[in-house]
This record gives C-alpha cells, structure tokens and sequence, in this order.
C-alpha cells in the first residue's frame, strides 16, 4: 500500500503518520505538508528515518504539482488532513480557508480521478469536524444524519469541502470516506488552540483569555484516540459512508480552564489557585457556536472504536508532555525551527 497523507506535519495529521509508520512497516507513508506556521516536523523526528517514511514539502492548493504528484507515485489511498484549522484565523481572513480547505481539496480529488480510473479498491479519505454541523441545544448530540449548518468561515470551508468529497463519490463513483471529530487535544497542538494556549500562558504567566463567559461546551477527545479511529475507518469503513468521532466529553469552556490551572499548579509545586488568578474574561468570539456534542456509536458498533483514555488520563499526559518539552513551545512560538525545515525542503 502506497498511502499520501496530507498535512503530516501538523497536529494531528502528525500522530496519524507515527501510528501508520509504526503498525504497517510494510505500507509506504508519503507524507505531504506545506509547513504553513501550524506544520513542523520536529513532529516526526522519531519517524523521520524509517524506510517505510518519506516527506514532500507542497501546496495542495497547486493543482500541477499536485497532478504530477498523483500521477509519479500511484498512491492506494489519501488520508487528507491538511487545511487551515483555526476559527479566529478564518474570522480574520476567510479566503485563505477557502483557498486551502476547499480549493486544495478539490485539487486533490481531480488528481485522484484521473489517476484511479475507477478503480473501487483505491479510498479517498476526507478528515472534517464535527464543527460543520454547527451549534446544538442541550441534550442534542450530532449523528451522521444531522443537517449541515456551518457558522464560522472555518466551518463553512470545512464543509464546502465535505460537499465537495460527496459529489465525488455521487457524480463520479470515486471511493470516498469522510469523519467528523470532535475537538482534540494531546501532544503537539499548536498554542493558539484552547488548551495549550493556556499552558503556555500558565507557563509564561500571562493571562488566560475566555471568551465571553466561557460557557461555551466542547467535547474533547486525546489525539491518539483519533488517529486510531482514523486507522479503523481507513481500513474497515464503507466507502461513500460518514463518521462521526467523538469522546462523549463534554466541557464548559470554564470549567476545562479551573481544571487545567489545578493541575499546572499541582505539577509545578505552586499553591493551589496560583493559575486561577490569571483568567482573564475577553471579548466573545463573533458567532461564537454554543455547545458541541458528537454521537459516535456508528462508529463504535460498526467499526469497533472506542476512546482508550479517559479525560484525566488524557489531560495529565498532555501537560506532562508540555512540561518536559518547553523547548518545542519556544521553537513553534519563534517559527526559528520552521525556517529551517522550510530551507531544507526548499527543492522538491
Ligand atoms: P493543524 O493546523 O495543526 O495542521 C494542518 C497541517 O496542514 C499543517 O501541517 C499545515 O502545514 C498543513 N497545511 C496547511 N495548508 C496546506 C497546504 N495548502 N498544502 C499542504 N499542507 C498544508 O491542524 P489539525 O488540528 O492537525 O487538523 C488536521 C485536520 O483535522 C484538519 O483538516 C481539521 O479541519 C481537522 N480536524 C481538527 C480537529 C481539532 O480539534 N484540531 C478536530 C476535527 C477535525
Ligand atoms: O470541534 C472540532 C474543532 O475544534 C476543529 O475542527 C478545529 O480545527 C479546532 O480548532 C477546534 O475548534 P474550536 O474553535 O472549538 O477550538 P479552540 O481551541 O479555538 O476553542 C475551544 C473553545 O475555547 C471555543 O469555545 C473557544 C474558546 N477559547 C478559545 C481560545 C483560543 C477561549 O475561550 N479562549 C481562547 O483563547
């Protein structure tokens, strides 16, 4: 199996690379990545010198490269995370999320196209959010049967890309695969994103901004547990299907916020309450979605999936990890280590 997996380099996409590179020593991961300011590959270091490895530096947003890519390498599968990922980027500027998410997914579906030439064998596989189903009252939960209803410009390109996927399949039989997970958490997530962003600020003892009331829920799931979903849903998930991942864990935005100040102060020997004092109340986020919650028992009973880590566990790993490597906080804060992987990879 000759799998491409885009946005390697990143959060996410990084532990699927590690988990692939390591359970299927006989497949050849080719991990394709722009190293925009969210990829790194320090990421990878303890993968980046297996055999069954390689990395490309590119644009999925350049279809000529992207076309000559398809048509050198003959790739089995895509498993497509890159994208820009954050919400308050996309308030600010909306073309580049559609540029990347949608554009960039387009252009990776015509390659696959033209090269698979209907082979029902090869999957495509689209990684989305449970963001595109936008907010739901208490009590609700997302299925895979609930309406799309992007709010933010984030969401909204997630979804065009979503609909984009489906027409793929719809229109041209290609064999396509979409999930949807709730937020993520764990090891390597950039610190614009909640939960590290406040680890790092606890850290640098700035304070900790919370939108509005921080009332807002989201349901968090350890990355790890999503790269195994994703694993199961690559190899046993019926094309043309979609699914939705989620760790039945939700949190107030507030209460996520005390917890993590508890346990910062529990692991730097501080008083308790020494964190607290630095969550400071912002300015909303405009359009600030609600409550997220995910239903994800088709995943489970069809696919066999289920969190491996309870959220205590999760979260302690998480700021155990943060805490010994303080050194890679400075390194994605200066952008000093991106410049040089991008001047290493400049020729591809
Ligand atoms: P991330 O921002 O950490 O990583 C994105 C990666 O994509 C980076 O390595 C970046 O360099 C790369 N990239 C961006 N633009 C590119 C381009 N034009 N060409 C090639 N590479 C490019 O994101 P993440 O949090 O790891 O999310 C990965 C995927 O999972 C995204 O599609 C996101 O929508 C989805 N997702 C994320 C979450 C979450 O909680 N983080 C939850 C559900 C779904
Ligand atoms: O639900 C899946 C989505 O989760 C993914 O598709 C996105 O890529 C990912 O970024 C994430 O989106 P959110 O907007 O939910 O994540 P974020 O970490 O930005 O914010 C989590 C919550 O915390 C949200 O309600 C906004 C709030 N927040 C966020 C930041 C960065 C704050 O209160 N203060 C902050 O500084």
């Amino acid at each position: 199996m000759k799998i491409l997996i885009t946005g390697g380099a990143g959060f996410i996409g990084s532990h699927v690379v590690r988990l692939l590179v390591n359970k299927y020593p006989e497949y050849n991961i080719l991990n394709l990545d722009k190293l925009t300011y969210a990829g790194n590959l320090e990421n990878l270091r303890d993968v980046e010198n297996k055999p069954n490895y390689s990395f490309v530096r590119g644009d999925i947003t350049e279809a000529g490269f992207i076309n000559n890519l398809f048509a050198k390498e003959a790739f089995d599968g895509v498993i497509h995370l890159a994208a820009e990922s954050h919400v308050d980027r996309s308030l600010e500027n909306p073309n580049a999320f559609v540029v990347t998410n949608i554009i960039g997914t387009v252009n990776l579906l015509q390659a696959a196209l033209k090269t698979w030439n209907g082979n029902p064998a090869k999957r495509f596989y689209h990684i989305s959010t449970d963001e595109v189903y936008g907010s739901i009252e208490d009590g609700g939960l997302f299925t895979e049967h609930t309406s799309i209803d992007p709010q933010s410009p984030y969401s909204a390109s997630k979804a065009g890309s979503d609909h984009f996927v489906s027409a793929f399949h719809n229109s041209y039989k290609l064999p396509v695969l979409i999930s949807r997970c709730s937020n993520n958490y764990g090891p390597n997530h950039f610190p614009e994103k909640l939960i590290p962003l406040m680890i790092h600020n606890i850290l640098e003892n700035k304070p900790l901004p919370v939108y509005g009331k921080g009332e807002n829920v989201r349901d968090w799931l350890y990355v790890e547990d999503h790269a195994k979903a994703i694993d199961a849903i690559f190899h046993k998930g019926v094309t043309g299907e979609v699914y939705n991942i989620g760790g039945n864990n939700e949190w107030k935005n507030i209460d996520l916020v005390h917890l993590l100040c508890s346990i910062m102060d529990q692991k730097l020997g501080r008083d308790q309450g020494t964190a607290a004092k630095l969550i400071t109340y912002v300015k909303d986020r405009p359009g600030h979605d609600l409550r997220y919650a995910i239903d994800s028992s088709k995943l489970q009973s069809e696919l066999g999936w289920s969190p491996s880590l309870t959220f205590e566990e999760g979260l302690d790993k998480t700021v155990a990890w943060y805490l010994n490597n303080k050194e890679w906080l400075d390194h994605v804060t200066s952008g000093q280590y991106l410049e040089y992987y991008k001047q290493m990879y400049t020729n591809r």
